[in-house]
């Protein structure tokens, strides 16, 4: 193993002409360019750092022992030269290893810029867009309809008082429809608030607010204590209709109604007007249509009878424009109230009303 030339004196070099001494310098010199080329071309930061260390470390680094070794114990004739050399050597040192920490950090930095460049070749991250729920498709189609003919679009509180949702629809206290086995009441509510159990109470609302004409449809959510089965939740959605005029007839009900069937179901549906009983019409009716699957003739959707039931409806009672202090001496409308999640299972084919609220995608991508 040869022994370090910078770890000995001069004079144990035996260096003592300026030939030898500036020879001496030399050889170290291209020791260093020798190593600094090769560390260049590595760029492990380790290496690197071991690097300078040798060459410019405080304790035992090539300079150091330079200045220790050569320059303090020089004869008073060489010390003039060695002291210049060494500062030749030093500054070179010192600027070739600035000189190279400066490509290294480029190096660095034009490498973490390739890495973070956004390559717009490359294909972009398709998002599955959703679609459109059933029911939001059924309540668009149903609107669109009514829209076409001149009713525009209001909507209600989910959480009602009693008058709304009964008294002022002609739905006494004692009435069989309070019973509150079908309502949810809001617990702690002093006014006896409840969760709407039709979108009627927006009539009254409507009227309310509002001098006659009104010519209004309501979308919502109500909710009635129903045992869930494939039929009932205990939460569904309905479309109300009021229509009040100074010269609306029975006629202008039975057209809009059949115009409405004709254009939710087809030109060949045929509609029905069946007697029923709701306290706030008079007449009431029960509006059927001809069987959208078999086209009357029977089948098993209609259960063999031709007709399939859509929804009720009816002329506005004069009782109702009492509490509205409409003038039912002029006046006269009709309304109707249609479950939107029934008239979307027929139309569709559902069998299980679940199926709507459980978001299940196999399911709901049925219908794009
Ligand atoms: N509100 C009634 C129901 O929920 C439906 C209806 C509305 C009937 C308007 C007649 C007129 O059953």
């Amino acid at each position: 193993m040869t022994i370090d030339p910078t770890t000995q004196t001069l004079a144990q070099l035996g260096d003592a002409t300026p030939e030898k001494v500036a020879a001496r310098f030399a050889e170290v010199r291209a020791r260093f360019e020798e190593q600094a080329v090769v560390h260049s071309a590595k760029k492990d930061a380790e290496e690197w750092k071991s690097f300078v260390v040798a060459w410019t470390g405080r304790k035992s680094g090539v300079l150091t022992n330079i200045g220790d070794n050569w320059l303090k114990p020089a004869p008073k004739e060489l010390k003039p030269l060695v002291g210049q050399e060494f500062q030749k050597l030093k500054a070179h040192v010192e600027a070739t290893l600035e000189e190279k920490r400066k490509e290294i950090e480029a190096a660095a930095e034009q490498a973490t810029a390739a890495r973070d460049q956004v390559d717009l070749s490359l294909p972009g991250v398709e998002r599955t867009i959703g679609t459109r729920h059933i029911i939001r498709q059924t309540f668009d189609e149903l609107l669109r309809i009514f829209l076409s003919i001149g009713f525009s679009v209001v909507e209600g509180p989910e959480i009602e008082t009693p008058y709304y949702n009964f008294e002022a629809l002609n739905i006494p206290e004692h009435h069989p429809a309070r019973d509150n086995m079908d309502t949810f009441y809001i617990e702690g509510s002093s006014a006896g608030h409840l969760l709407r159990t039709h979108t009627s109470p927006m009539q009254i609302r409507t009227m309310e607010k509002q001098a006659p004409p009104v010519r209004i449809v309501v979308p919502g959510k109500v909710y009635r204590r129903d045992n869930p089965d494939s039929t009932h939740g205990y939460m569904f959605h309905q479309i109300e209709g009021l229509a009040v005029d100074t010269d609306i007839t029975f006629c202008d009900f039975k057209g809009t109604v059949e115009y409405f069937v004709r254009e939710f179901l087809g030109p060949k549906a045929k509609t029905r007007l069946r007697p029923s009983y709701f306290p706030f019409t008079e007449p009431s009716a029960e509006v059927d249509a001809t069987c959208h699957v078999c086209g009357g003739t029977g089948c098993r959707v209609c259960k063999f009878s031709g007709w399939i039931e859509l929804f009720g409806a009816g002329m506005v009672n004069p009782a109702v424009y009492g509490f509205v202090k409409y003038d039912a001496e002029k006046l006269s409308g009709f309304a109707f109230g249609m479950g939107v999640d029934r008239l979307a299972m027929m139309k569709y084919g559902i069998t299980e009303l679940p199926l709507l609220f459980q978001n299940d995608v196999r399911f709901l991508r049925q219908f794009p």
